[in-house]
């Protein structure tokens, strides 16, 4: 998708030779005209599959999720880190381990919102090792869902984890794809 490879080179910071900052579009400020664009992206790419429902990761997720959601005209479910037990007591649970952040946390798909009716697409923002996205497909196959693919905002090619979700028969779209982070040069596959 041009016009995020031209806002990743325009704005995008490499932090090191693994992380890129896109805090000023994406993660901490969002532009809500990049993200619709990026939604109709989505939405004509998977369209005709018959997808009745998308399902993000919280926070960064939301924003290219919903807007998904929007130009498919089909609701949108965020999984939650941790959520708060008091009001759900009928939490569909999963560990996931974090590379980039060290740690590990619990997943959650509260509530009945996804049955086995559903034919559900997977956003998230990025994708590094692919451990959120794969917890996340666990989530929703725990309800007889069935998964039509994975649609992510920006691919660390150079990490595992496109390898890996193709590896277990995901259909993986990414809008653009991170080959090198090397001596602070973006270059995209
Ligand atoms: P993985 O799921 O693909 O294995 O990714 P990982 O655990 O390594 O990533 C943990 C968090 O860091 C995720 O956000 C992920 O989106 C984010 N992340 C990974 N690589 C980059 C990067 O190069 N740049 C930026 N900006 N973020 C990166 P999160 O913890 O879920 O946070 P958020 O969604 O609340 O923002």
């Amino acid at each position: 998708m041009q016009l995020l490879k031209d806002r990743i080179l325009a704005e995008g910071n490499v932090k090191d030779e693994t992380l890129l900052n896109v805090d000023s579009f994406l993660n901490q400020q969002v532009d809500p005209t990049l993200m619709n664009e990026i939604g109709k992206e989505f939405a004509t790419f998977f369209s005709d599959q018959g997808i009745t429902k998308i399902v993000t990761i919280e926070s960064s997720g939301i924003s290219p999720a919903l807007m998904t959601s929007l130009h498919m005209n089909v609701p949108m479910i965020i999984l939650k880190k941790d959520p708060s037990k008091i009001l759900n007591d009928n939490a569909n649970e999963t560990i996931v381990n974090s590379f980039t952040k060290q740690n590990s946390y619990t997943l959650s798909l509260l509530g009945n919102y996804i049955t086995e009716n559903d034919h559900v697409l997977i956003i998230d923002d990025f994708l590094a090792d692919g451990e959120a996205v794969a917890g996340a497909a666990r989530l929703i196959r725990k309800t007889h869902a069935t998964i039509a693919g994975i649609g992510i905002v920006i691919e660390k090619s150079f990490q595992s984890g496109a390898k890996k979700l193709k590896e277990l028969g995901f259909d993986v779209h990414s809008l653009v794809q991170i080959q090198s982070l090397a001596d602070n040069i973006i270059t995209f596959q």
